[in-house]
């Protein structure tokens, strides 16, 4: 390579360590502009596509210390902790941008309250709420709720273990009396009726591009039994998310919200994770159930895949996020249109059975999400036995000590995705790899995207 060549070669520092980060490692390892990739600290998976770097994603000031001194072109942050620490802000010190929001945007992910107010002044649709600082406080919202399901979400990041969906009174006072007990303020609020739906937008400040929207699994067993997981698989895109649900998350959340959070001196840019409650075919009841500032897990691993078969440069994509209004200059049309989700180009309104689709499932250690070994030994099928469009995506891997097995290391383990003309073949193809991969002690959920595959 030349030095001119060199000298424009994009250097990439991802940081985390999960299957979401394998996938963004992928998809920008498929980027025109030929990355040299770096991910802090990574999994055993993703060394084929980056060289791992020894920093927790914590670690804010060894991370920046290293896009400094290897002259780091731009950073893609995956998780929210770091975000919520200012690891964007303190990037933008040194002049190095990246792909995420200020630690001030943060808030929209670790505090509900910070999240409701902001949605009131935007005037998006979401539940009524009462935010409660005291027991006797939090017992007054619920006994004027007066009827279950109750809805308790603690005041804090809790990596979706913080809200209590409750079927008694009772249930739910426990709820306030332990958040209260750790000094953690609570919301509390009406329980909204629908399906879910995970919408993602990469927001420039001005601007909010929405992703294929996608459907997580949360529950850890099948037709969803048991106990919250951080997602046992994803598809995308979902049949019921047509263009006037999607212009209509676009008009009613997406446009305010970037409006007043920069009316409030904090431009949003990065990503915005908007968790809706929707009717199918009723775009006019939509509502916010919350908002996260990162890609979701698993749905990343469905949603990446889509716009890589569509040609879209997704480093480019998330550059565009850091500067003001650079999202208009990759999608003129789209913004010409005002907005249209049809001018994108990985929007399609077709069903299942005739368009691009992708399947994600989880497979997880026995126990997760409760207590779980980890050390156990996978064996995976040898890369070119897999059938095409199959990615396994790391997430809880390590190397062995000699170097060559792979053992368990999380609760969640791999994330296998399969990519096809449509969700019913995505969904086989995901399946049969998942019978290919050895791991005795694991297990995954069998009834991934298995409803959707009808419509
Ligand atoms: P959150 O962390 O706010 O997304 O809440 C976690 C999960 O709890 C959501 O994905 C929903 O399944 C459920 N949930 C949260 N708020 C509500 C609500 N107001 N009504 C119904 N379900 C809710
Ligand atoms: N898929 C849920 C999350 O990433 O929070």
């Amino acid at each position: 390579m030349s030095n001119a060549e060199q000298s424009i070669t994009p250097k990439i520092l991802v940081v985390g360590q999960g299957a979401r980060e394998h996938a963004l490692l992928h998809a920008l390892s498929q980027s025109p502009q030929h990355p040299q990739l770096f991910i802090a600290p990574g999994n055993a998976g993703c060394e084929t596509l980056a060289t791992l770097v020894p920093i927790s994603a914590t670690d804010v000031p060894a991370l920046v210390d290293f896009a400094v001194s290897q002259g780091v072109t731009f950073v893609v942050v995956g998780p929210e902790a770091p975000l919520s620490l200012g690891l964007v802000d303190a990037l933008a010190e040194k002049g190095i941008p990246a792909f995420g929001p200020s630690q001030a945007c943060a808030t929209l992910e670790s505090s509900k309250f910070f999240a409701k107010q902001c949605m009131a002044q935007a005037g998006v649709p979401t539940a009524h709420y009462a935010y409660c600082q005291t027991q006797a406080e939090g017992f007054t919202a619920l006994e004027a709720i007066g009827k279950p399901p109750y809805v308790v979400k603690e005041d804090g990041l809790a990596a979706g273990k913080g809200v209590t969906i409750a079927s008694t009174l009772d249930e739910a006072k426990k709820a306030v009396e332990h958040a209260v007990e750790k000094a953690m303020p609570v919301v509390i609020e009406s329980f909204l009726e629908g399906v879910e739906l995970s919408l993602f937008a990469i927001c420039d400040g001005l601007h909010a591009v929405p992703l294929p929207p996608a459907q997580d699994f949360k529950r850890v067993g099948d037709e969803d039994t048991g106990l919250n997981t951080g997602g046992m698989g994803a598809y995308s895109p979902v049949y019921f998310a047509d263009e006037a649900l999607v212009s209509a998350v676009q008009t009613k959340v997406l446009v305010p919200m970037l409006k007043t959070m920069a009316e409030r001196g904090t431009p949003f840019h990065g990503l915005l994770y908007v968790g809706l409650m929707v009717h199918p075919h009723k775009p006019e009841s939509l509502n916010v159930v919350e908002f996260n500032v990162r890609f979701g897990d698993p749905e990343t691993q469905v949603v990446l895949p889509l716009l890589t078969a569509e040609n879209v440069d997704v480093l480019a994509l998330l550059q565009a996020s850091a500067t003001t209004g650079a999202l208009a200059t990759l999608f003129p049309q789209w913004v010409a249109s005002g907005y249209t989700p049809s001018q994108l180009p990985w929007f399609c309104e077709r069903s299942n059975q005739a368009r691009p689709s992708a399947v994600t499932v989880v497979l997880a250690s026995q126990g997760y999400p409760e207590a779980y070994s980890t050390g156990n030994p996978i064996v995976l099928p040898q890369f070119d036995t897999l059938e095409q469009g199959v990615m396994i995506y790391h997430a809880g891997t390590q190397k062995s000590a000699d170097g060559a097995g792979l053992l368990s290391a999380g609760g969640r383990v791999l994330s296998v995705t399969a990519l096809a003309e449509n969700l019913p073949q995505a969904r086989r193809k995901a399946y049969q790899a998942i019978e290919a991969v050895d791991f005795p002690t694991g297990f995954n959920r069998s009834d991934i995207a298995l409803k959707a595959c009808q419509f």
